[in-house]
């Protein structure tokens, strides 16, 4: 047996949807939007609501059955789960019970993360971190969302609502010997967080800090729904994920010519720009937000399982994973293809 830690890589990926395609066209007049606004300033043409029947535990439940599949495991080999949402199906317990118990995998451990549009990358670091630290050998780690149950749908909140999609992807992540090369193939994922822009993107109702936490007053003023300034968001996003994702690129000696860039996807804008200060050509840049939606924490594991089913990741390729949102969080990671 090797002395060596073991690696961490990504044995299998999967994704799921909500049932129900919605179009620009048809939150447009409720909104007070339209289709060539959305198109023009984010790129979204269709994201997908949960229909009855539907919830966040049930897209997760799917897209874990997914990507165990693509693992070749099954759901009794796995010894933990890690749940990135913001968008659970209860206040409390968290999703990563609700799952656990939907896969009928107790007792197995299952930690909720809080960490939004970065939540999925969080999530993989811990994962990473009990697999190279020899704690568990095989991790679920899951990002999902159900925002259609919570959006804004009048004219105060179009600059948000037309964003968001409902979504989740989930990977397999496994112990490797480290001196094997294997596909998917994990380096450290490096976070970072600004509690000083808390306000930038937020939603304060329910919230403990106020008594009761939630009034009929907030409903009526639709303070239980997000917040964001949107300007400074975005410029933000552009700023750190370039610099971040340098930074990767200056780590690892890569060549931004060879790199396939699997951001967050919640501008195409964002994405372009960065990619082009980064030097990474726009082919190798994965866009989903033009279907999806915005997914949160569901968007960059859904956006890695498109990529290795449509075979768009070569071995060896470096996969950059980088992610922003509110909190202000952020990270980035390099998978190896
Ligand atoms: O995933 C978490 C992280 N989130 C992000 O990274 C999102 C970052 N921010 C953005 O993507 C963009 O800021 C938005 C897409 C949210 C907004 O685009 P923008 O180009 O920054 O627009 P803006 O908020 O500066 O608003 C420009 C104008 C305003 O009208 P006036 O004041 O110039 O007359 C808005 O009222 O566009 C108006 N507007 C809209 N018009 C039609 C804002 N939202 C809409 C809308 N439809 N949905």
């Amino acid at each position: 047996m090797s002395t060596q830690p073991p690696g961490a890589r990504i044995s299998g990926s999967g994704r799921a949807l909500g049932a129900r395609c919605v179009s620009n066209d048809e939150l447009a007049a409720e909104l007070g939007s339209s289709d060539d606004w959305i198109v023009a300033r984010t790129g979204i043409r269709t994201r997908y609501f949960i229909e009855p029947g539907q919830s966040n535990t049930s897209l997760a439940l799917e897209a874990s059955r997914a990507a165990l599949a693509d693992a070749q495991r099954n759901a009794s080999e796995l010894d933990a789960i890690v749940f990135a949402t913001l968008s659970p199906d209860m206040v409390f317990p968290g999703n990563g019970v609700l799952l656990q118990e939907a896969l009928g995998v107790a007792p197995i451990p299952a930690l909720d993360v809080r960490n939004q549009c970065s939540g999925f990358l969080y999530a993989l670091s811990v994962a990473r971190a009990w697999i190279v630290s020899g704690t568990y050998r095989r991790v679920l780690v899951v990002g999902s969302e159900v925002h259609s149950t919570g959006l804004d749908m009048s004219p105060r909140g179009r600059a948000v609502s037309i964003l968001f999609g409902d979504g989740a992807g989930a990977v397999v992540v496994e112990a490797v010997d480290s001196h094997v090369q294997e596909g998917g193939a994990l380096e450290p994922v490096r976070l970072g967080a600004d509690g000083s822009g808390a306000r930038l993107l937020f939603c304060d109702r329910p919230g403990a800090a106020h008594h009761p936490s939630i009034t009929c007053d907030d409903i009526e003023a639709g303070r239980h729904f997000a917040h964001m300034e949107g300007r400074q968001v975005f410029r933000r996003a552009v700023e750190l994920l370039s610099q971040e994702v340098a930074a990767l690129i200056a780590r690892h000696s890569l060549d931004p010519k060879r790199a396939v860039l699997v951001a967050h996807q919640s501008n195409r804008r964002i994405n372009e720009l960065v990619a082009t200060r980064t030097n990474i050509p726009e082919d190798r840049v994965l866009h989903t937000i033009e279907q999806w939606g915005n997914t949160t924490a569901g968007s960059i594991p859904m956006a890695l399982d498109l990529a290795r089913r449509e075979r768009r990741i070569a071995p060896g390729d470096p996969v950059i994973m980088a992610a922003f949102g509110s909190g202000l969080t952020w990270g980035t990671t390099l998978m190896w293809g």
